[in-house]
């Protein structure tokens, strides 16, 4: 038997987190519009753990489902893989958007990324400030400590256009009522979305999305997620953590955060090169969702590695081999 390299390997080990994406988000797929979340989480989690632990690495969930004596899967510092191969940090989230999934509403996804150890911030599970824009804008045009409006007009700028012709997807909340008036007294437009801030924040990457900007308050582990994708696909973002309470303070610290206002940009969030793999469920405006034909279920995957910038989008056909009845039946 030879033994599996231990050096991270993204390009090797890329196609591995294809499939693990893949497998969380077939498996949530028979629960799509079925109005239970947690049956479809449940569905993504186990399909993604099965899949990870296929994989020839010594890996760590650093972002995970939550703390240990709040998931029984997939929680933080949980180790995942066979236990041969490279040192791996892994951020995840099986099933981004599970009201969105359970809802059959758009941009619901798998996420996975992949580094060294030691590559990914250990981020709380608190909400983090976030911002980003898309690829080929100066270093730093924009930042946190500007006004929201003042984000919007710089980025005009150097688009050469007028701040009517930016859109800044936000998260809609009440707690951003303020961001949403200040922002649109500027003139821009907004793309509001109810849940999925990885994808909203992804959407600054892609021309076809329309979308310029992301900001607002959302889940700071998405956070980190969101950064490894744009460290893929070009792009700058930064974050702030957001602390309600003593107990939040608590989880910062342990997850060693020591300066809690500290602005991290998006090579502090991530910072070594990753590999990256997100899956649709639902429909949504960076992948289309499972298509469901007879006998068949179809899958796209987005697969990025930083190190080359490649961007990889792979279609996977896969036959229902099961009975009509659900393998991840729904809780009751
Ligand atoms: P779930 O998939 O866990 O439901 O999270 C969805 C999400 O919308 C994230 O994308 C986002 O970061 C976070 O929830 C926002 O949190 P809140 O719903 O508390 O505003």
């Amino acid at each position: 038997m030879t033994t599996p390299p231990t050096d991270f390997n993204d390009r090797m080990l890329s196609l591995g987190l294809a499939r693990v994406s893949e497998a969380a988000a077939l498996a949530s797929a028979l629960l799509i519009g079925h109005g239970d979340e947690k049956a479809a989480d449940q569905a993504a989690v186990n399909a993604m753990r099965d899949q990870l632990n296929k994989l020839d690495i010594q890996g760590v969930v650093v972002i995970g489902e939550g703390e240990r004596d709040e998931a029984p899967m997939l929680y933080i510092g949980e180790e995942v893989g066979t236990g041969q191969g490279p040192a791996v940090d892994i951020a995840l989230d099986p099933l981004e958007g599970t009201t969105l999934t359970a809802k059959d509403m758009p941009n619901a996804l798998t996420v996975i990324a992949m580094g060294p150890r030691g590559s990914m911030l250990h981020a709380p599970d608190v909400y983090m400030d976030k911002l980003a824009i898309g690829p080929g804008y100066p270093e730093g045009l924009v930042s946190l400590e500007q006004s929201p409006s003042e984000r919007v007009r710089l980025l005009a700028a150097a688009k050469n256009c007028t701040t009517s012709d930016i859109t800044v997807c936000i998260l809609e909340r009440p707690r951003h009522e303020d961001l949403i008036r200040e922002i649109r007294e500027t003139g821009a437009a907004i793309r509001l979305i109810t849940d999925g801030d990885v994808a909203g924040a992804m959407h600054v990457a892609e021309e076809t999305t329309g979308i310029d900007m992301y900001m607002g308050a959302g889940g700071a582990p998405e956070g980190v997620l969101a950064a490894a994708a744009l460290k893929c696909m070009g792009g700058q973002m930064w974050g702030r953590l957001m602390f309600r309470n003593d107990d939040e303070r608590a989880r910062a610290a342990k997850a060693g955060i020591e300066d809690l206002d500290r602005i991290y940009a998006l090579d502090d969030m991530v910072t070594e090169h990753v590999i990256f793999a997100a899956t649709g469920v639902t429909d949504g405006s960076i992948l289309p969702g499972i298509k469901r034909e007879v006998g068949y279920l179809t899958a796209e995957t987005i697969l990025m590695r930083s190190k080359t910038g490649s961007v990889r989008r792979m279609r996977y056909r896969n036959p229902i081999r099961f009975s009509p009845q659900p393998r991840y039946a729904p809780t009751s």
